[in-house]
């Protein structure tokens, strides 16, 4: 039973992560293109979708928020009460970043000029870092020590510092630009051939930086990854090289590559949130009742419900739309 919710939990953590890297990565994207002046399809695309992203990103996390909950219960608790308003500064800080991003879309704010523009989109893409900050910032307090707590609590602090979380940061900002490149390269309209060319190279670039993160985190970790982590670190290395070669067929304009780099970003967005997740496992206790919690058969249930209701609601409009 632990296992499935550690499953369940691994793969919906990855539709989250892939989901909120497309959305840093359109929200950079098009305040770059506003910067720069004028348009192009790749940030008429990243505007257009940036809304219906972020509420994909945030609805998909609310399944790993559940289960993390149900796994490490009393260290998540924990870490939310320490961090208090801090962490609860993340729904004004989306609320105000889910308004811009409509906003950007407006005929008003196109006609705005190019400061104005980038100011919209930027401002937003600044409240997605600051969660993404404050995401990182609570998953390590959580399995942090209890001397940690204490002292945190003693200081009355509200922000806990700690040297992986900038590592950590630089991690996801590598893969969120990959997962933006390849989302982007599906969703746009009439890329140019210099565009299709800067999406590639972004998507490389993401994927140099997030091994380089990765390896400046490890360096610091006097943990090494435990034996169950292995096959995932290997499978994250072939999806690593996968896309990393997509990529670059990509740029030069080999058909078929952008599904080989989407390929890959999927396969190594999966296997770091499992290796992730084996490294938490190892390292931290189970929430002790675990064995005796129930409701999984009720779980799935309302994962049916939820899945027809979603089916019915777009059945509904794509209907009313034509
Ligand atoms: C634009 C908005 C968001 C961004 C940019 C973002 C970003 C992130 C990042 C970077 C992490 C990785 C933490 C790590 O590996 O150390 C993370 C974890 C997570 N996020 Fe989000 N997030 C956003 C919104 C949300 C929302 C609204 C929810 C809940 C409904 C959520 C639920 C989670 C959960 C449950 C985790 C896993 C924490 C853990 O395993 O300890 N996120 N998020």
């Amino acid at each position: 039973m632990t296992s499935s919710y550690v499953i369940l939990l691994v793969l919906t953590f990855a539709a989250h992560k892939l989901l909120v890297g497309f959305v840093l990565g359109a929200a950079a994207w098009a305040t770059v293109r506003a910067l720069r002046g004028g348009d192009d399809p790749v940030a008429y695309a990243s505007r257009d979708w940036l809304p219906f992203a972020l509420g994909a990103a945030i609805t998909a996390g609310v399944a790993p928020l559940l289960l993390i909950q149900v796994l490490y219960q009393h260290r998540v608790y924990t870490a939310t009460l320490l961090l208090s308003h801090r962490f609860m500064a993340i729904v004004p800080a989306l609320i105000a970043g889910f308004y811009l991003l409509y906003l950007a879309k407006t005929e008003r704010v196109a006609a705005w000029p190019r400061l104005r523009r980038a100011a919209v989109t930027g401002t937003a893409l600044a409240a997605f870092l600051f969660v993404a900050w404050t995401w990182i910032e609570e998953h390590t307090l959580a399995a942090a020590s209890p001397e940690v707590w204490v002292a945190h609590y003693r200081d009355q602090a509200l922000v806990h510092r700690d040297v992986t979380i900038a590592q950590r940061l630089v991690v996801w900002l590598g893969l969120a630009a990959a997962a933006f490149a390849t989302g982007a390269g599906w969703l746009a309209r009439g890329v140019s051939e210099r565009d299709r060319r800067g999406l590639a190279r972004v998507g490389l670039a993401g994927l140099v930086v997030a091994a380089a993160g990765a390896a400046l985190l490890a360096s610091g970790d006097p943990d090494d990854v435990p034996a169950v982590g292995m096959p995932y670190l290997v499978v994250a290395a072939v999806g690593l090289v996968a896309a990393a070669a997509g990529f670059v067929m990509w740029h030069a304009g080999v058909a078929r590559a952008r599904a080989l780099a989407t390929t890959g970003v999927v396969v190594l967005y999966v296997a770091v949130s499992a290796l992730r997740e084996a490294r938490r496992v190892h390292r931290i206790e189970w929430r002790p009742t675990l064995e005796g919690a129930q409701g999984f058969p009720l779980f799935l249930a309302f994962v049916v419900i939820a899945v027809v209701v979603i089916v019915w609601c777009a059945r509904l409009v794509s209907r009313n739309v034509r």
